[in-house]
């Protein structure tokens, strides 16, 4: 599902340049749950949004499925993005002014999708994760675990084949943390190829794989 091959990519600070990414090479199959773990700073956000076509390598290869990601300009990214990927964020990166329903209809406006389809499509993604009886309110009416199911209708609205998220339990507490991790193993259990990034060895025992990350490269991995 997933292919990286020698994917680099660095930061330039003025004259400076320095490599984050030092040739990645990472196969996820499909229907896989894997988690990315390394220290604070080596590197897994920026594989994560490459991953995402949020933002792209220098060099190396990049195929989701069956389509070849690097080289692409940024149109054929949204595009692959939008029907391929859904992303969870650390900080749910909801809109504050709009209803839980509007925010899970985001992806399918951009996609220019009929209001009324668009609105069925995000209850649809919102009985998935619970929370229904929650769709007129707004995030700040919801508590942390709530807005994160929100965000991960969010992110299966498009019914994606892949879902990434970067520290999606980093802003709960422990319990609630475990309820979005069921939900995600729920998810993966149904079919979607499932990567996440943690710091919690607790999160990371959800996945039944373990790649660890150091200075830029996938150093090892654990399979369970
Ligand atoms: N937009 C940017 N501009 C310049 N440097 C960046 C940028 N984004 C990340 N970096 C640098 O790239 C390196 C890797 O960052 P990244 O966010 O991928 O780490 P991470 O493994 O996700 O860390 P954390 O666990 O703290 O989230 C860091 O040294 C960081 O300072
Ligand atoms: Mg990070």
């Amino acid at each position: 599902m997933i292919e990286l091959d020698g994917v680099c990519k660095s930061y330039h600070r003025g004259q400076l340049e320095i490599p984050v990414l030092k040739g990645v090479k990472l196969e996820l199959g499909s229907g896989e749950f894997a988690a990315l773990m390394g220290p604070s700073g080596s590197g897994k956000s920026t594989l994560l949004n490459i991953i995402g076509c949020l933002d792209t390598a220098d060099s190396g290869r990049y195929r989701l499925a069956d389509t070849d990601v690097d080289g692409r300009s940024e149109d054929d990214l949204a595009l692959i993005r939008g029907q391929r990927i859904g992303f969870v964020f650390q900080s749910f990166n909801l809109l504050p002014r709009i209803s839980a329903l509007r925010n899970v209809e985001l992806p399918l406006v951009y996609q220019g999708m009929a209001r009324r389809e668009r609105a069925e499509r995000a209850l649809a993604a919102l009985e998935r994760v619970g929370l229904a009886d929650r769709a007129e309110h707004a995030p700040a009416e919801l508590s942390g675990g709530q807005q994160q199911r929100v965000a991960i209708a969010r992110a299966l609205v498009n019914d994606p084949v892949v879902i990434l998220a970067d520290e999606p339990t980093g802003n709960l507490d422990s319990k609630t943390g475990h309820s979005v991790m069921e939900l995600f193993l729920a998810l993966n259990a149904e079919g979607k190829t499932v990567l996440l990034v943690t710091h919690d060895l607790n999160v990371a025992a959800y996945a039944t794989r373990v790649l660890h990350m150091l200075d830029g490269e996938i150093e090892t991995e654990e399979r369970r």
